[in-house]
C-alpha cells in the first residue's frame, strides 16, 4: 500500500447500536465484531461497558474473541466508568479506553453547569485514570463542532500531556461545514504544540447529510482516523458511513490515503448488519444500496450498454455487490429492452424491437416496473403476432 494509511474505527457496535430498535444481544454483537475485524477494521468500539451489565459482557466477550483489531470501550469523565471499562477490556491483546467530556459552551453551561477551566482539569482527570490501565486513551471532547478554536486546542494540548494518544474531534450535532470541519482539524495540527503526540479522529455526525464530507475533509485537515458505522447507523441522523469514506479513499487515490478494508466485504458486511439489526438500507444509499448499481433511465442504459464507466465510477464486483442492473420503466429506451430480452433468451432484429417498444412502453406506464414475467408476455405475443399458430 502507498500513502498515508487512515485507521478505521468501527462504532457499529456502540453509536450504531444506540439507535432505537438495532439493539443487538451479546452473540450478535461478538459474530458482528468478527466479521468487522475480517473485513479490516483497525480499532472496533465495542460499547459501553459501564451502561448495562449487557454491554459489560458484550464488551467482555469481544475482548476474549478478537485477535488483532483495538477493542475500545466508551466511558464518560467518571472514575467507576473508567474502571468498568477496563474490568471489560482485561482480556483483549490490544485495548483501548476512550473517555472524554463535553467542550463546547452549549455542553460546559447546559450540561454541567459548569465552566471552561473546571473542564479543562476534568478533561485532564479522566485521561490520567485511563492511562492507570491501558497506554492507549482516546480522549474525545464532546461537541468539538461547536468549540471555540482556541479553548480547543488547550485542551488536546493538555490531554495529550496527560498521556492521550488519540484526539477524537467530534462534530456531536453534526452542524459544521466540510471546509469549517476541515479547518478545525488543519487548526489543531498547526497550534497544538505536542500533536506530533497523537493521532486525529473525526467523529462526524449526519444531522445535515454532511458526515462522510466532513470526515473525509477532516482526513485532508490532517487527521489519520475515522470513526464510522455500516449503512451510516447512529444516533439520530447516523455517522459517518464506513463503506462510503473507504471507497471515497479508493477512488480518490490523488489524496494519498489508504486503509486496510477489504472493500469486496462491503455489501456482505452491509447487509447482516441491517439483517442483524433489522434495520433496511435504502435503496439509493451509496454504495450498499440496492440501486446503488441499477440503471432505469434511457440515456443512462444506453450509454452504460455501450461502456459500463460512461455510468459506473465503481463496479460492484469491487465492492462485493451483485451485478449491474438494468431495470425496465416506462423511462427506458429500446436498447435496454433489446438487452433484457437477450438476457431471457429472445433475439429480435431492430424493427422487431420497435414494434415491441410500443407495447412495452403501454405496460410501463402501468406499472412501476416492467418484470421478467411481463417481458415474456410481451415476447411471445409479438412472436404470435408475426407467426400465428394455425
Ligand atoms: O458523538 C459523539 O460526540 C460521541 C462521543 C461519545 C464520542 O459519540
Ligand atoms: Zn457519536
Amino acid at each position: 500500500m502507498s500513502g498515508k494509511q487512515v485507521y478505521i474505527f468501527d462504532t457499529t457496535l456502540r453509536d450504531g447500536e444506540q439507535v432505537p430498535g438495532c439493539k443487538l444481544n451479546t452473540e450478535e454483537k461478538v459474530d458482528l465484531a468478527v466479521r468487522l475485524e475480517e473485513m479490516g477494521v483497525d480499532i472496533l468500539e465495542a460499547g459501553f461497558p459501564v451502561s448495562s451489565p449487557g454491554d459489560f459482557q458484550s464488551v467482555t466477550m469481544i475482548s476474549r474473541t478478537l485477535k488483532h483489531a483495538v477493542v475500545c470501550g466508551l466511558t464518560r469523565a467518571v472514575q467507576k466508568d473508567i474502571e468498568v471499562a477496563a474490568q471489560a477490556l482485561k482480556y483483549a491483546k490490544r485495548s483501548r479506553i476512550h473517555t472524554g467530556i463535553g467542550t463546547s459552551d452549549s455542553h460546559i453551561k447546559g450540561k454541567f453547569n459548569s465552566n471552561r477551566e473546571d473542564i479543562l482539569k476534568r478533561a485532564v482527570q479522566c485521561v490520567k485514570w485511563a492511562r492507570n490501565f491501558t497506554d492507549d486513551v482516546e480522549f474525545y471532547a464532546e461537541d468539538a463542532g461547536r468549540t471555540d478554536n482556541e479553548y480547543l486546542a488547550r485542551i488536546c494540548e493538555a490531554v495529550v500531556n496527560a498521556g492521550a494518544t488519540t484526539l477524537n474531534i467530534p462534530d456531536t450535532t453534526g452542524y459544521c461545514l466540510p471546509h469549517q470541519y476541515g479547518e478545525k482539524i488543519a487548526f489543531l495540527v498547526n497550534n497544538v504544540p505536542n500533536i506530533d503526540k497523537a493521532v486525529i479522529s473525526c467523529h462526524c455526525h449526519n444531522d445535515l447529510g454532511l458526515a462522510t464530507a466532513n470526515a473525509i475533509a477532516g482526513v485532508i485537515g490532517g487527521a489519520r482516523q475515522i470513526e464510522c458505522t455500516i449503512n451510516g447507523l447512529g444516533e439520530r441522523a447516523g455517522n459517518t458511513s464506513l463503506e462510503e469514506v473507504v471507497m471515497i479513499i479508493n477512488q480518490h487515490k490523488h489524496l494519498g490515503f489508504y486503509t486496510n478494508i477489504n472493500p469486496k466485504l462491503l455489501n456482505p458486511m452491509s447487509r447482516l448488519v441491517s439483517d442483524t439489526m433489522r434495520m433496511p438500507v435504502q435503496p439509493n444509499k451509496a454504495i450498499v444500496g440496492s440501486n446503488a448499481f441499477s440503471h432505469s433511465s434511457g440515456i443512462h442504459q444506453d450509454g452504460f450498454l455501450k461502456d459500463a464507466t460512461t455510468y459506473e465510477i465503481i463496479n460492484p464486483v469491487e465492492v462485493g455487490a451483485d451485478e449491474s442492473k438494468i431495470v425496465l420503466t416506462a423511462r427506458s429506451g429500446r436498447s435496454a429492452l433489446a438487452f433484457r430480452l437477450q438476457q431471457l433468451g429472445f433475439t429480435f432484429n431492430r424493427n422487431d424491437i420497435d414494434v415491441i417498444y410500443e407495447s412495452f412502453l403501454k405496460t410501463a406506464d402501468v406499472k412501476k416496473e416492467v418484470m421478467q414475467e411481463d417481458l415474456y408476455e410481451l415476447a411471445n405475443a409479438y412472436q404470435l403476432q408475426v407467426s400465428p399458430v394455425n
